[in-house]
């Protein structure tokens, strides 16, 4: 049986950073699920596809095959065969993400990929539904949080370093609206699993996060 750690949380969180440093700690494969959320978004996009037209996305998506593969330790997100990692940290392909991804058919190819790594591998999954819906049985739960002025201020100081024009009201509005798609959909909407833990990283270091999970590894 395989090892699963599923690490949920809103955007923003420190998820995926936090996520890498605990599997190269255990010895695991990081899975990043938002990853596949935005190659599909960045396939509906780049086919002109309406946000706005839900059976347009549904049969769109059937269209897009997407798969995961490593190179040098880092998950690279194959897209019909193509690695596409390079366009997915964009605000408008996160904004499709959150879009997109509220549509059942694209969620269903999705997850299925998912719970299939985990099965085979042992992992550590982020996301917003892995610990409620995609794997239930995790050996480990945690709900990653962090204050919407954290987060905003988080990725300002991102955006700023990478030399990208940044409007820290404009990103704390934007994460208050991806917030509110991703826990009010119909399906898997983001919500802490009953067993889940739940750490608040506002005030904490990277270290402080990632020797908090590990402990609960333990
Ligand atoms: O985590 P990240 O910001 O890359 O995810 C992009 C979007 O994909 C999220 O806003 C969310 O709507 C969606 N997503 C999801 N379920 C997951 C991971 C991401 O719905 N497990």
């Amino acid at each position: 049986m395989s090892h699963n750690v599923a690490i949920d949380g809103p955007a923003g969180a420190g998820k995926s950073t936090i996520a890498k440093q605990i599997a190269r700690r255990l010895g695991y494969i990081y899975v990043d699920t938002g990853a596949m959320y935005r190659a599909m978004a960045y396939y509906l996009i780049q086919n002109q596809v309406d946000a706005a037209d839900q059976e347009a996305i549904a049969a769109a998506c059937q269209h897009a095959d997407i798969s995961i593969c490593y190179q040098d330790g880092e998950q690279v997100v194959l897209l019909n065969g193509e690695n596409v990692n390079a366009y997915l940290r964009t605000e408008a392909v996160g904004n499709m993400a959150s879009v997109s991804s509220v549509v059942p058919e694209v969620r269903k190819k999705l997850v299925e990929l998912q719970q299939k790594l985990a099965r085979e591998t042992d992992v550590v999954m982020d996301g917003r539904d892995i610990g409620t819906v995609v794997l239930p049985d995790a050996d480990v739960k945690v709900y990653l949080t962090a204050s919407v002025e954290t987060r905003a201020k988080r990725r300002f100081l991102e955006l700023q370093e990478k030399g990208e024009p940044a409007d820290l009201a404009k990103i704390a509005a934007d994460i208050e609206d991806r917030d509110y798609r991703d826990m009010h959909r119909d399906i898997s909407p983001l919500r802490q699993a009953e067993d889940a833990t739940l750490v608040d990283s506002s005030d904490m270091t990277i270290d402080q996060v990632v020797e908090r999970i590990l402990e609960l590894c333990r």
